[in-house]
């Protein structure tokens, strides 16, 4: 394609009571972009080029939830999987949605080989898609995330976390560790070099002893890579004595007191009703 079919071609998004303006190209039918406002179903993601056709599809769609098996619930979150070969059209739908806000050169029209996990706040009217992540159905470089995305409306509010929470979960479900796929997006690796910190600064907090970065990654299942990563950004690992030991400064602690008074919502692992595939 040319640069000038690379340009954004949205105008404006509406999704249920919201409008976001798009941040990239996504190639969305011709006959579709450049339209004033794209209306998409939030339930099924179908997209309309105006108001009434899209009142008349929701007239006639039923769905009130991500077309998939709801693993989890707890208050008003679910995450429901979705297998790409079996939901062809929402997935789709979903990668043209999400290409809006991802700046990568390709987006993977072929869904087949991903599931798709789709987290939603539930209110009277049904699920509401607040964000999703995929996932290769078989990784052959332990990757446990292909692509996040937290939707304009709902981001910095902590869902973002709950997603990446949501990964790991599955990956010590799968007695695994895992990284998200490489490159990261700049605000892909702001928010998981933010995530690792966090957790990892947690389990170390109030920790006296000895602990290895191998039992780290075996309490976390991240991986040795990212954890280095986290820590080296934390300013963390010193060397005192002959030996490396991690060392939280007041800067790291004052953060720390920040993240907790912000009482961020968690996933709770006994909600997860789950068994890896294979
Ligand atoms: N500026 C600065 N820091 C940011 C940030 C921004 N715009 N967005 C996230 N962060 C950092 C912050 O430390 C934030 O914590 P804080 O809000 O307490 O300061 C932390 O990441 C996590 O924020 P959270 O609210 O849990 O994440 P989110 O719901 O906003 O989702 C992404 C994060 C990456 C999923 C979201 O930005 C997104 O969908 N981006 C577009 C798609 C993308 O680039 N995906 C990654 C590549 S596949
Ligand atoms: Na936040």
């Amino acid at each position: 394609t040319s640069e000038v079919a690379r340009m954004k071609n949205l105008n404006v998004i509406e999704m249920g009571q919201y409008q976001v303006e798009p941040w990239y190209f996504s190639p969305y039918p011709l006959e579709y972009a450049h339209t004033p406002i794209l209306y998409i179903c939030e339930f099924c993601l179908c997209f309309y080029a105006n108001k009434t056709q899209y009142t008349r599809h929701r007239v006639k769609c039923t769905l009130q939830h991500p077309p998939g098996n709801e693993i989890y619930r707890k208050d008003d979150i679910s995450f429901f999987e979705i297998d790409g070969r079996r939901q062809k059209t929402y997935c789709r739908n979903l990668c043209l949605l999400s290409k809006c806000f991802l700046d990568h050169k390709t987006l993977y029209y072929d869904v087949d080989p991903f599931l798709f996990y789709i987290m939603t706040r539930r209110d009277e009217r049904g699920c509401h898609i607040i964000g999703y992540f995929s996932k290769e159905k078989e990784s052959s470089d332990n990757f446990n995330l292909a692509c996040i995305l937290t939707l304009p409306q709902y981001q910095r509010m902590g869902y973002g976390r709950v997603l990446m929470q949501f990964s790991y979960e599955l990956s010590k479900a799968e007695g695994k560790v895992g990284s998200p796929e490489k490159p990261l997006s700049d605000l892909g690796l702001l928010s998981y070099r933010t995530y690792w910190s966090e957790v990892l600064v947690d389990m170390l907090v109030g920790f006296d002893g000895e602990i290895s970065i191998d039992e780290l990654s075996h309490m976390t299942s991240f991986t040795i890579q990212d954890i280095m990563h986290a820590l080296f950004s934390l300013d963390a690992i010193r060397y005192y004595h002959g030996q490396h030991c991690i060392v939280l400064s007041e800067r790291v602690m004052e953060a720390y007191e920040r993240f907790k008074k912000k009482n961020h919502r968690k996933i709770d692992s006994s909600c997860l009703k789950w068994v890896p595939k294979n």
